[in-house]
């Protein structure tokens, strides 16, 4: 039986999915499961890992059985993950010391004052592409170690494994056999050098991690191992991180190409070539998937923490919607909010700001202020955010851009589209098909599996809407200076 098919596994920060992809890069089928979030305290976030491999497994069983594709045309299966996001585990009886502690979690601030205190800020930003920041996964780990009794004695016997949402779902589905991550993911952990693509002993020692406990990096086109269904071996042949991933999905793997993503949070990557290119503007040096070749390609991220969560805040917290999707319309309808602005610093605020104790605020309220306006201000900051990032951007590159590609669920809300490509003065160029992030990772095992070759990605995409300017640079002005108002009072006096 012909092998035409790829899955992706899509583990995100709020759902847990599998996709069957055909050779023409469209879906044939989709399953999902919501995942709990785990608020134990103020600023933190976790998930069951345990929870995540079921959910994992449960939708590829079913994608699978309510499909008509048989197990044996899969060619192979795409891992992308949310990033940063970190387990521990004892690699003898397979469980977790701890919930995994999600990118979100604010709870070791501490342990970066320490690291900032050594003056490492520019060994970090040179050596690992970011910052000090509880964001990545370094910090997390080390929490772990330190505050689970005896982790830290199991971890320097060699008895506990670190990875990423990729690598434990790779070590699970492999049954302990493969201990692996991809570039993209070892990249934004805060431990791994992406000039001289190793562990960096210096960062693994001012974190105390013991180097046993960390995966084999690979490229993300590359072999991790098979997965067993009904007596049927699958190769796991692509990896990435959700952002790398989707920048891949959108034809990035060349550079200048440049992307959105509007998830939980928005990240902004832009493919800046075979040399690191470091930022001054608070953005993040990253590596790209990288392909069989195994040469690396870095990218320029301008990570927003709070983006398509502030509209799930609107629904579950404020409960002023039933739906993400009704705001298209509340937003279209809502004419008088032009100096109300929501800034969902909820978890601090990421690039360019990167401070940790910014809360989330809103200004400019009025008597005739209601919730259509403050629904409105929160899908708006969607756009201010994106904006901040994008002139970091273009300042740290020198370039440009003509027209942004742009993704994840809530590109579908038209009045966003439209307010971002006013409010960026470039053109906003959604494709048809959405879910970029999945097919990002199809496509990396469907070219270590020999279905398709890079150059057939561009092939694939199909262009929807392209959303072209259409404010005035007087309104465009008024709107970005009152929004960067808001954010410099939103900003904590400690950093
Ligand atoms: O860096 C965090 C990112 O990977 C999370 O992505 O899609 O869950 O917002 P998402």
């Amino acid at each position: 039986m012909k092998k035409k098919y790829i899955i992706a596994f899509d583990q995100g920060t709020t759902s847990t999915r599998a996709i069957i992809f055909n050779d023409q890069g469209t879906i044939r089928n989709i399953a999902q499961k919501e995942l709990t979030q785990q608020y134990p305290k103020h600023g933190w976030v976790e998930h069951d890992p345990i929870e995540i491999f079921e959910a994992q497994q449960a939708t590829f069983r079913e994608v699978i059985d309510t499909s008509d594709i048989s197990i044996e045309e899969i060619a192979g299966i795409g891992i992308t993950n949310q990033r940063e996001t970190t387990v521990v585990w004892d690699k003898t009886t397979g469980e977790p010391v701890y919930n995994a502690i999600v990118w979100l979690d604010k709870r070791t601030k501490s342990i970066c004052e320490q690291l900032k205190s050594q003056d490492l800020g520019a060994y970090v930003q040179k050596n690992t592409g970011l910052i000090i920041d509880s964001y990545f996964s370094g910090t997390k780990a080390k929490w772990i170690l330190d505050n689970v009794e005896g982790a830290f004695a199991k971890a320097q016997q060699g008895n506990l494994l670190f990875g990423t949402i990729d690598t434990w779902l790779i070590w699970k589905f492999t049954n302990g056999k493969v201990h692996a991550t991809d570039h993209s993911n070892a990249s934004r952990t805060l431990l791994y050098n992406i000039i001289d693509l190793k562990w960096d002993e210096k960062m693994l020692e001012a974190l105390n991690i013991p180097h046993s406990m960390l995966p084999t990096v690979q490229n993300s086109a590359s072999d991790f191992g098979t997965v067993e269904l009904d007596g049927h071996k699958i190769p796991i042949c692509g990896v990435a991180g959700d952002q790398q991933a989707s920048l891949f999905g959108q034809g990035g793997y060349k550079s200048g190409m440049a992307k959105n993503t509007y998830g939980t949070g928005c990240f902004l990557l832009m493919n800046t070539g075979k040399k690191p290119f470091h930022s001054k503007n608070g953005l993040l040096t990253t590596l790209c998937a990288s392909l069989p070749d195994g040469k690396v390609k870095y990218a320029l991220e301008g990570s927003i923490f709070v983006g398509g969560a502030s509209v799930q805040w609107l629904r579950d917290k404020l409960q002023v919607i039933d739906h993400a999707k009704d705001t298209e319309e509340i937003c279209k309808t809502t004419t008088s909010s032009d100096d109300l602005y929501v800034v969902p610093a909820f978890a601090g605020l990421g690039a360019p700001y990167w401070d940790m104790d910014a809360k989330g605020a809103i200004y400019g309220l009025t008597l005739d202020s209601g919730k259509n306006d403050i629904i409105k201000a929160t899908v708006d900051a969607l756009a201010y955010q994106t904006r901040d990032v994008l002139d970091a951007m273009i300042e740290d590159s020198g370039k440009q851009m003509k027209a942004l590609k742009v993704d994840g669920g809530a590109t579908a809300n038209n009045y966003l589209m439209q307010f971002q490509s006013d409010i960026l003065n470039v053109e906003v160029d959604r494709p048809k098909m959405l879910e970029v992030t999945a097919l990002g990772a199809a496509f990396l095992a469907g070219i270590q599996a020999g279905i398709w070759n890079k150059k057939d990605i561009a092939k694939i995409r199909q262009v929807d809407t392209i959303f072209e300017p259409a404010i005035t640079e007087y309104e465009r002005n008024k709107k970005y200076t009152g929004w960067k108002n808001a954010v410099a009072r939103t900003k904590s006096t400690t950093n």
